[in-house]
C-alpha cells in the first residue's frame, strides 16, 4: 500500500497539478511575485527577498498544468529546527481550493514536527482553512506583529500527528 501522502500527490498530478519545491529561475520568480502582488495588495514579497527563500529556505510550488499557481514558504526555525515557520502562502484565485496542503506531506518526509503560521485575525478564510480543514490550533496573539494595529494570531500544527 503506498503511502497516504505520496497518494495525495499522485491524485494531483492526475488531475494536472503537482506541488514540488520551487527552483529558482527567472519564471518562477516573476509568478510568485504576480500571484503575491494580487494576494495581498502590496508587496510582501520582492526580487531582493524571494531568492533567499527559495534557496535558503523551504519554497513549494502548486503547478497546473506546470504553470506556478500557487506557494507556500518555509523557514527553518533556528531555535526549534523541527518546527518551520510558514512565512507566506498564496494560490492564484483561479486555481484556489485545490489542495495546496500537500506541501506539508514533504516537510514530514523533511522530519519537520511542528509547523506555524501567523495569520491576520481578520483573514477568516485562511483561519478556516488552516484550523478547521487542516487541525492548526491557536497558541497566541501577537499584538503589532507587523507594525501599529497590524496583530497576528499564531497558529501550530503538530505534524507527527497530522494524517491529512
Ligand atoms: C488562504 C488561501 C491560500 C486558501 O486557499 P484556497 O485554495 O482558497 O483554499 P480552499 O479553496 O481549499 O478552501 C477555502 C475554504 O474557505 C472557505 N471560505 C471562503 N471564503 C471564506 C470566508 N470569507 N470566511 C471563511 N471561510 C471562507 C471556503 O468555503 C472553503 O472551505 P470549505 O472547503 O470548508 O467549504 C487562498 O484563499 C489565498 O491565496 N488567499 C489570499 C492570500 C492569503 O490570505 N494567504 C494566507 C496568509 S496567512
Amino acid at each position: 500500500m503506498k503511502e497516504k501522502g505520496i497518494e495525495s500527490i499522485d491524485a494531483m498530478k492526475e488531475d494536472r497539478y503537482v506541488v514540488r519545491p520551487i527552483e529558482k529561475n527567472e519564471e518562477n520568480v516573476e509568478a510568485v511575485l504576480r500571484i503575491d502582488h494580487e494576494a495581498f495588495n502590496n508587496v510582501v514579497l520582492n526580487n531582493w527577498t524571494l531568492p533567499a527563500y527559495i534557496r535558503n529556505g523551504r519554497a513549494f510550488g502548486l503547478f497546473v498544468d506546470e504553470m506556478l499557481s500557487g506557494y507556500a514558504i518555509y523557514l527553518r526555525d533556528w531555535n526549534d529546527p523541527g518546527l518551520a515557520y510558514l512565512a507566506e502562502f498564496a494560490i492564484d484565485k483561479a486555481h484556489q481550493g485545490k489542495g495546496y496542503a500537500t506541501s506539508l506531506h514533504y516537510l514530514k518526509r523533511d522530519k519537520i514536527s511542528k509547523v506555524g503560521p501567523n495569520v491576520d485575525p481578520m483573514n477568516s478564510r485562511a483561519l478556516h482553512v488552516h484550523q478547521d480543514k487542516f487541525g492548526f490550533r491557536f497558541v497566541e496573539h501577537c499584538p503589532n506583529e507587523y507594525g501599529r494595529d497590524r496583530d497576528r494570531s499564531y497558529l501550530e500544527l503538530d505534524l507527527e500527528k497530522w494524517t491529512g
